[in-house]
């Protein structure tokens, strides 16, 4: 069940006075789920470790796996970060706000237990009115992971996200669906060259065109640098299998003509899909779907995010 209208938590239209109420519950040390141009977020108040430590409970994430901290103006780099790169302020001016995640040294003021005890910090301003103006009214950098359980699916509408997440939560602000629809690109820039620890939504080109370099490797030997990058993640309850053409009997997603009324097509277009896919797969666990076929989309550099995630849902 991935309804959350269907329990009993506030979904409040992001109105000035509820991004007012978000921004006092938030420095009251309470979660709530606000909406991003990824996907919906739970925010709390990165420099409080009670709060920090709850959102890691509720989401049943490890320890170890460091959380995103947000924020709605450049000034408040001063305060979080204790080393800024080149390369991270060449990316900064030219993707923010927006879907792109830099990891950077952080200062004193980010707790470890939002870093999982790192010496780094990965940043990133939104884009999204309701997300900017809660950072904005709350004044501290907010931490907030995507609003699933661990390893589950990114919800990107109020109504996607999971029961067991939304009771644990003061409300969520529902900001309509996300535009984007997958999770930020993740750049490591404290090495050089830089490189990527997650695709997502700004593709790989168009950073190493804003740099003018050629990003590095990560290698794939479970390096500390990458903590968050699990085999298996992202996935709806059904189990997911990729393969070359659905048969008249699957459920699932294509690319070409539907055989039936259980199979959904998705866009030939990337960043279409990619905005489409977690819903689709969300309606997929709402219908029951067991064993969900997807149609593997071209391997090339564009579908660099959604293969990422059609990869790690079927491991
Ligand atoms: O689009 C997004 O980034 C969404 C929205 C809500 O902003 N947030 C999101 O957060 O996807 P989360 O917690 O689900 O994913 C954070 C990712 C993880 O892969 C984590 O390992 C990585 O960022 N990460 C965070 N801090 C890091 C650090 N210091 N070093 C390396 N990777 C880090
Ligand atoms: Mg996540």
């Amino acid at each position: 069940m991935t309804f959350a209208s269907k329990v009993a938590v506030p979904i409040l239209k992001p109105t000035p006075e509820n991004m007012q109420l978000a921004a006092e519950a938030i420095l009251a040390g309470e979660l709530i789920a606000m909406p991003t141009e990824t996907v919906y977020g739970i925010a709390a108040d990165a420099t409080n470790p009670k709060a920090i430590a709850k959102l890691f409970e509720i989401k049943g994430r490890p320890a170890e796996n460091p959380l995103i901290v947000h924020i709605s103006d450049f000034v408040q780099l001063e305060d979080i970060v204790s080393e800024w790169t080149t390369s991270a302020d060449i990316l900064a001016n030219r993707f923010w706000p927006g879907p792109l995640t830099l990891v950077v040294q952080k200062s004193e003021m980010i707790p470890g237990i939002v870093t999982g005890g790192l010496s780094t910090v990965a940043v990133r301003m939104p884009d999204h009115p309701v997300a900017l103006e809660v950072i904005e009214i709350a004044g501290v950098p907010i931490a907030a992971p995507s609003a699933n359980r661990f390893m589950q699916l990114s919800p990107t509408s109020a109504e996607n996200i999971d029961p067991a997440i939304a009771t644990k939560l003061a409300f969520i602000l529902d900001g309509g669906p996300c535009r984007i629809g997958l999770e930020s690109t993740v750049v490591d820039v404290t090495q050089s060259p830089p490189r990527i620890l997650r695709p997502g939504g700004i593709s790989r080109g168009d950073i190493q065109a804003a740099l003018g370099i050629q990003l590095g490797e990560v290698p794939s030997n479970g390096d500390r640098k990458s903590p968050g990058m699990y085999a298996r993640h992202y996935a709806p309850y059904g189990e997911v299998v990729l393969c070359d053409a659905l048969t008249t009997e699957d459920f699932g997603l294509v690319l070409s003509e539907p055989l039936n009324e259980n199979q959904l097509q998705m866009s030939a277009d990337p960043i279409q899909y990619g905005a489409r896919l977690y819903d689709s797969l969300h309606k997929l666990d709402a219908m029951g779907v067991k064993l969900i076929k997807i149609e593997l989309p071209p391997q090339t550099g564009d579908w660099e995010a959604v293969l990422d995630r059609l990869k790690k849902a079927s491991a």
